[in-house]
C-alpha cells in the first residue's frame, strides 16, 4: 500500500491512532511550519491519502502530482476552502474535514473575543504592563456591558453559532441570527430571532461570523456592511478572514463607523494588517479558536479515522459532499 502523507504532525494521540493502522506514513518532519510548495509536491507523490491543514491548497496540482493511488484527501479542519471539492471529486477521492468536535472549542475563542473586545482587557492587561501609573477611577477602561440587554448578531447560526447562542444566552443577552438553524427548536430555547443580514447589522452590538468561507460569503461584510453597523458595536470574526473585507474594515474602524474588532482570522495569512497591530480596539490572536487541546486531539482522531475508512473500502465518517 502506497503512504499516507501528513503536512505536519498530529496530536501524539492522533499520531498513535494512524501508526496501528500499520501502513506507511510520511510526516513533514516540521512541526511548526508546513511544507513549501515544493516539498508537498514530491513528498505527496505515490500517496494513497493526503491528511492536510488548512495551510495547504489542495488542487488539480497537488492531487495530479499526488498520482492515481490517491483515494482520500483528509482535512483536519471544519473549513475546506482550501480545497477544491471538485478536482478531487472529479478523479474520484473522498474529501472529508473535522466538523461537529470543535464546535465548543471554537465557541468559547468567539465568545472570548466578544468579552476581550467590549469588555477591553487585553487594552487593560497592556496598559498595566507599560507600567503605567494607575488608580481606580469611575471611567478606566468602561467598556460595553453583554449583560444588560445588548444584542449579539450571529451570522451563519451553524453548529458553531449555536454554542455562540448557547452562551449568549447565558449571558442575558438578546441573540438575532442568520442561518439555516435559527428556526430550530435549540435556538428557540435560547430565545434567537431568526433575521435577513442588514436588521442584523443595524440592530447587534456585536456581529459574530460563523459562515463558511464561499464564493457566496467572501466579502459578505464590506463597507456597506461595516458602515450599517452601529458606531458603538463590535465585530468578531473566528471563520474565515476574507468573509471580510480587511481594507474596508481597517477604514471602517478609523472613521469610527464600528468600535471594534476582535480577529482571529486575517484576509491574507498569516499576514496582519499592519493597521490592525496599531489600533487598541482590536483584539486579535493567530488563528487559535479551536486549539484546545482534546479538541485538537479530536480533529486529528477523526481525519485518521477517515483515512482508516476509505483504505478500508467502508464510507468516510465525515464526507464533504459536492
Ligand atoms: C479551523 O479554522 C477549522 O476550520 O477547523
Amino acid at each position: 500500500m502506497s503512504h499516507v502523507y501528513l503536512s505536519r504532525e498530529l496530536t501524539p494521540g492522533a499520531m498513535a491512532a494512524l501508526r496501528s493502522l500499520d501502513l506507511p506514513v510520511v510526516v513533514h518532519d516540521d512541526p511548526d511550519r508546513p511544507p513549501s510548495r515544493d516539498r508537498l509536491l514530491r513528498d505527496a507523490a505515490g500517496a494513497s491519502a493526503l491528511i492536510t491543514l488548512l495551510t495547504e491548497r489542495v488542487d488539480d496540482e497537488l492531487l495530479d502530482a499526488a498520482g492515481p493511488d490517491l483515494r482520500i484527501v483528509a482535512n483536519c479542519a471544519v473549513g475546506y476552502d482550501n480545497v477544491s471539492v471538485a478536482a478531487a471529486h472529479a478523479r474520484g477521492i473522498v474529501v472529508t474535514n473535522t466538523p461537529g468536535v470543535l464546535d465548543e472549542a471554537t465557541a468559547d475563542c468567539a465568545f472570548g473575543l466578544v468579552l476581550a473586545t467590549a469588555r477591553r482587557l487585553v487594552e487593560a492587561d497592556r496598559f498595566l504592563r507599560a507600567g503605567t501609573d494607575w488608580i481606580w477611577g469611575p471611567q478606566l477602561f468602561v467598556g460595553l456591558d453583554l449583560s444588560a440587554g445588548a444584542t449579539l448578531g450571529i451570522v451563519g447560526l451553524g453548529r458553531i453559532g449555536l454554542a455562540v447562542a448557547r452562551r449568549a444566552a447565558a449571558f442575558g443577552m438578546r441573540i438575532l441570527a442568520t442561518g439555516r438553524r435559527a428556526a430550530g427548536a435549540e435556538a428557540a430555547a435560547y430565545g434567537v430571532e431568526q433575521v435577513e443580514l442588514p436588521r442584523l447589522l443595524a440592530e447587534s452590538d456585536v456581529v459574530t461570523l460563523h459562515c463558511p468561507l464561499t464564493p457566496d460569503t467572501r466579502h459578505l461584510i464590506g463597507p456597506d456592511e461595516l458602515a450599517a453597523m452601529k458606531p458603538t458595536a463590535i465585530l468578531v470574526n473566528t471563520a474565515r478572514g476574507p468573509i471580510v473585507d480587511e481594507s474596508a474594515l481597517v477604514d471602517a474602524l478609523r472613521r469610527g463607523e464600528i468600535a471594534g474588532a476582535g480577529l482571529d482570522v486575517f484576509e491574507d495569512e498569516p499576514r496582519v494588517h499592519p493597521a490592525l497591530l496599531e489600533m487598541d480596539s482590536v483584539v486579535v490572536l493567530p488563528h487559535i479558536a479551536s486549539a484546545g487541546r482534546a479538541t485538537r486531539d479530536a480533529m486529528g482522531r477523526l481525519a485518521v479515522d477517515n483515512v482508516r475508512a476509505v483504505l478500508a473500502g467502508e464510507p468516510p465518517r465525515t464526507p464533504v459532499q459536492a
